[in-house]
């Protein structure tokens, strides 16, 4: 089990004084599917970024942790009792991906002639890489010097790699379990990424890619967005396997209620003005899609 949790997070634009999000606090666990509503402008894009540790925010009180249970990686790496809750806010964003926070990948379009496959393969070797030497105990690290210099974990973003912990027939075996599991056709992954996915096919992959990294806590921002009703279907019963085939929390962001009815929420929460301001059981979506957001504000200004 892993949980990520935001304690009054405050941000601002690293560039500039303006302040976005004004003391958020939400707990997402392993298992659970939490959605985020909220009107136009209110924050929620940011916090995503701000978890997944976007340059353009910068973090300005509170926290966000990941705390993990000692067999969160495996029976066969076990996590010391002294390295099972991080404070991310300072860490990389791919230190982050390795402790097992998930966001999309912005999408990789400009790699010519590298299959999604590869790509896939280069990303889950770079996060067991960064995780094995964000875990490795200090004294081992001062004796090897080659650690040292070649501290650099090769980026998916700069194409495949060849070697790495997971092998190409190893791959194929992970890639093919999980492509049945998200009931995808593996003729998917075999397309170059620069080869024109649609919009809906781009939503598909960030879903495999989740897959195939078994993060902890995933973050989708509006990944319902601008998909057809089969596609959407289709979508959401990835996300769903997600949760219930390898225990991924979800943090799903939404401005509708019509992916929720497949993808159904443990808890919602409305955010408003750089806050969770309210947050209820799967029937508080449905209540937003009656009423709007008017009657939240009201509530919430009129009790302050
Ligand atoms: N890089 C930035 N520079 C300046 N202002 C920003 C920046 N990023 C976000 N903002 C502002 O912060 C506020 C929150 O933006 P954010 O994208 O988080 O909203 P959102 O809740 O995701 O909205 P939407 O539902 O429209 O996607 C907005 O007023 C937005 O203009
Ligand atoms: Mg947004």
């Amino acid at each position: 089990m892993a949980r990520l949790e935001l304690k009054n997070l405050h941000a601002k634009v690293a560039e500039g004084d303006e302040q976005i999000l004004r003391g958020v606090d939400l707990e997402v666990e392993s298992g659970e599917i939490h959605a985020m509503m909220g009107p136009n402008g209110s924050g929620k894009s940011t916090t995503a970024k701000v978890i997944a540790g976007h340059p353009a925010y910068e973090g300005t009180d509170g926290e966000v942790l990941i705390h993990l249970d000692e067999d969160e990686f495996g029976e066969d790496f076990e996590i010391p009792e002294d390295k099972r809750t991080w404070s991310i806010l300072e860490l990389e964003p791919n230190e982050r991906a390795a402790l097992g926070v998930f966001l999309g990948f912005q999408y990789p379009a400009e790699i010519e002639g590298v299959t999604m496959t590869n790509f896939l393969r280069t990303a889950l070797n770079a996060k067991l890489e960064e995780r094995e030497e964000l875990f490795e105990d200090d004294e081992a690290d001062a004796d090897t010097e080659e650690d040292d210099a070649d501290e650099s974990v090769p980026s998916p973003m700069e194409g495949p790699a060849d070697d790495g912990e997971v092998g190409v027939a190893e791959f194929q075996e992970i890639l093919s379990e999980k492509m049945e599991q998200l009931d995808m056709d593996e003729k998917f992954a075999m397309r170059y990424l620069n080869a024109g996915f649609s919009g809906g096919e781009k939503k598909q992959n960030e879903v495999l890619q989740a897959a195939i990294l078994e993060p902890s806590v995933a973050v989708l921002d509006e990944i319902d967005s601008g998909l057809d009703i089969d596609r959407l279907q289709d979508v959401s019963h990835g996300i769903n396997a997600l949760r219930d085939e390898q225990g991924t929390g979800i943090l799903q962001i939404t401005h509708y209620q019509r992916i929720l009815d497949y993808v159904e929420p443990d808890r919602v929460h409305i955010m408003l003005d750089g806050k969770v301001v309210k947050s209820g059981d799967a029937s508080l979506a449905e209540e937003l899609e009656d009423k709007g957001y008017d009657w939240v504000r009201e509530e919430v200004y009129e009790t302050a």
